[in-house]
């Protein structure tokens, strides 16, 4: 068997039909896979993947395999895998995979190590740990290194960062800024995924809670949508001025965390940084607060604080840690503090997935025919490939469009006729 490390290699058969379930809503990824089978515009190419173990990646790496990629696979995140999946991608689709639910921060790295073994041309991260590593201790590994992808938005950042100072080694595809990536997955995704693992981790009624988010980029954008949508009194947090006003004039109450803390039932980061809910709002919240962090990192929450101030910590129900503070009040946290949504839940949903997950497959074609034009920086999803995104969805949801008539193209490219 080839090389893997996973749970239990008896559930494929399970995996294989949640593998199958999610393909029905990803016509898109299907449409490229079939294409990617007749034109194997990947033929050959060492992929070192590490993204979230879910039915979603599963197809977008059957897509690539189509492709002629030699695809390796691990976690990233401790908690995201999905088993069954994870089983089915070895043994039902000879895809060397490397994700255990639950692992350890040492195995989560052992599984990264693995991955970089492959010897990779192209990197495809969720989160840029094996950009990083490869360009921390595996620097020998780099000049096989063609270029790579990157899915999310914490990881654009750290990227940014690394061709900031100079140091990134080759060019990388933000999939993240795509259009049909961040509108939609972002938005959408992790707005109905967030909320439905809160829900499956606590079975809380929304409907007349105050519900705090904290964040207004797209993602957090989602949770407040859906979280009002379900009849909670939504309170949104942010550092910048413009995103709050935004959240303002969207309706939202907007105020410091430090005066959202004793209003609020329940809390979901979704910054990208740390330590957004830390010691001073713990000490003013509700006694039956529910905490938990949907953003990339499991460094929203200041757990290690809430440990200190705590004296007891029960497990009422999966992925709930239940702390009682010294004065009687408990505090919950959901998925330690992990992405809720891939902890707690399924992450996004397949139809999402299909956007996102095209982007990654164009990318990494466009990566192999363009590398040697590229530059060592970040790039963005070239603007055909996402409006071609947009398109092919549409069309698979039964949706036409208008066109421009001639006389329409000739009067947006003018600039004589005004008033
Ligand atoms: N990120 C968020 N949801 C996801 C999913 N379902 N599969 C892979 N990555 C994800």
């Amino acid at each position: 068997m080839i090389k893997h490390d996973v749970k239990n290699i008896n559930l494929a058969k399970k995996g294989v039909a949640h593998i199958e379930w999610a393909e029905q809503d990803m016509p898109v990824l299907r449409l490229i896979r079939k294409r990617f089978a007749a034109e194997k515009p990947l033929q050959g190419k060492r992929v070192s993947a590490c993204l979230h173990v879910t039915s979603e990646t599963a197809n977008l790496m059957r897509t690539l395999q189509a492709g002629g990629a030699d695809i390796c696979l691990c976690a990233s995140n401790p908690l995201s895998t999905q088993d069954d999946v994870a089983a089915a991608l070895v043994a039902e689709y000879g895809i060397p995979t490397f994700a255990i639910k639950g692992e350890d921060d040492d195995t989560y790295y052992k599984h990264i190590a693995a991955v970089l073994d492959h010897k990779p041309q192209l990197t495809m991260d969720d989160g840029a740990d094996v950009v990083s590593i490869l360009h921390k201790t595996r620097r020998e590994l780099l000049p096989d290194v063609i270029g790579g992808t990157e899915e999310t938005t914490t990881g654009v950042i750290r990227l940014r960062a690394l061709q900031q100072e100079g140091k990134l080694e080759y060019p990388i595809i933000a999939v993240n800024d795509a259009n049909t990536k961040h509108l939609f997955d972002n938005r959408y995704g992790t707005g109905q995924s967030t909320i439905d693992g809160v829900i499956r981790a606590t079975n809380a009624l929304l409907a007349g809670k105050t519900f705090v988010v904290a964040g207004y980029g797209w993602c957090s954008r989602g949770i407040a949508m859906r979280a009002q949508g379900l009849g909670a009194n939504v309170i949104v947090t942010e550092i910048d001025p413009l995103k709050a006003l935004e959240a303002v004039m969207d309706g939202y109450r907007v105020m410091p965390m430090v005066e959202a803390a004793p209003l609020g039932d329940i809390f979901v980061t979704s910054t990208g940084n740390i330590n957004v809910i830390d010691k001073a709002h713990f000490e003013v919240m509700k006694d039956g607060a529910i905490v938990a962090n949907s953003g990339h990192f499991n460094v929203e929450l200041n757990i290690p604080v809430l440990q200190e101030m705590a004296v007891k910590c029960d497990q009422p129900r999966g992925f709930v840690d239940q702390y009682t503070l010294a004065d009687g009040r408990r505090i919950s946290v959901l998925g330690e503090g992990r992405l809720v949504n891939l902890a707690a839940a399924e992450g996004h949903p397949s139809a999402v997935m299909d956007m996102s997950f095209a982007n990654q497959a164009l990318s990494a074609e466009y990566m192999v025919k363009n590398y040697a034009s590229l530059k060592k920086i970040v790039y963005t999803v070239p603007a055909e490939i996402d409006s071609d995104i947009a398109g092919l969805k549409l069309h698979s949801m039964g949706i036409s469009i208008d066109t421009l008539t001639e006389e329409q193209r000739v009067y947006l490219s003018s600039w004589e006729s005004g008033t």
